[in-house]
């Protein structure tokens, strides 16, 4: 486990999985490459792994089950309520499948990894291999992950990073999937630690990475 250092920034991790997208992360922080403190994970799961891969690495979990809550204005209150508790300043979504709105206090300080090209096979219901099937049906030479804020709307939050990656013709859904995680597993750290470090800046839509992320 790292011991947490006044100059990491501390981030709330929320899943819904299998919890690759973190350990990733806690790779990446291991290996000195990403300078954050994981203070809590979120899932909206009970009994999923990414629950375990957090308590592997003594970090605090909380589950937060969407029917307990009688509304997403209350579930989503009570996610940040969280995030707040624990004093983190960026909520990163590592395979967390729910809708939550994004409070004044969270705007752009929630990002989001989408396995796709946005704004292609993107928006409610394009999650896991839906959007790599969909991807692969429509016939796209290329797809990708994104990484981008999240706003109110599925997908939408201004983008602050994409990868490319060759659909190749007898790909299906899972050969592709993997292709975009290794990707992904490149990009996702790589923003964070851009992000930590204050290289970030948003205009609008636009994002800018200053100096931009190398490949
Ligand atoms: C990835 O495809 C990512 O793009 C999406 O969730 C998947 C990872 O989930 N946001 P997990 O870490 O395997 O649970």
């Amino acid at each position: 486990m790292s011991v947490p250092s006044p100059s990491r920034l501390p981030v709330a991790v929320l899943l819904s999985g299998t919890g690759r997208t973190l350990q990733n992360l806690l790779q990446s922080i291991h290996r000195n490459n990403l300078s954050i403190d994981v203070r809590l994970v979120i899932s909206s799961h009970a009994d999923v792994r990414g629950i375990d891969v957090a308590r592997e690495h003594g970090i605090g979990t909380q589950v937060f089950l969407p029917k307990d809550y009688g509304s997403t204005d209350d579930y989503s209150d009570a996610v940040f309520e969280a995030c707040r508790g624990s004093r983190v300043e960026l909520v990163v979504m590592a395979g967390f499948i729910r809708y939550v709105k994004i409070p004044d206090d969270f705007q752009l300080r929630v990002i989001n990894i989408h396995p796709s090209l946005i704004p292609a096979f993107c928006g409610k219901g394009f999650y896991g291999s839906r959007v790599h099937q969909a991807a692969i049906e429509y016939g796209v030479k290329l797809s990708g992950c994104t990484v981008h804020f999240v706003d109110n709307e599925y997908d939408h939050g201004p983008i602050i990073a994409q990868r490319a990656v060759p659909v190749e013709p007898d790909d299906s859904a899972d050969t592709l999937a993997a292709r975009v995680f290794q990707a992904e597993c490149q990009l996702y750290p790589a923003v964070i630690q851009a992000i930590a470090e204050g290289r970030v800046t948003v205009t609008g839509r636009c994002v800018r990475v200053t100096p931009p992320l190398t490949e």
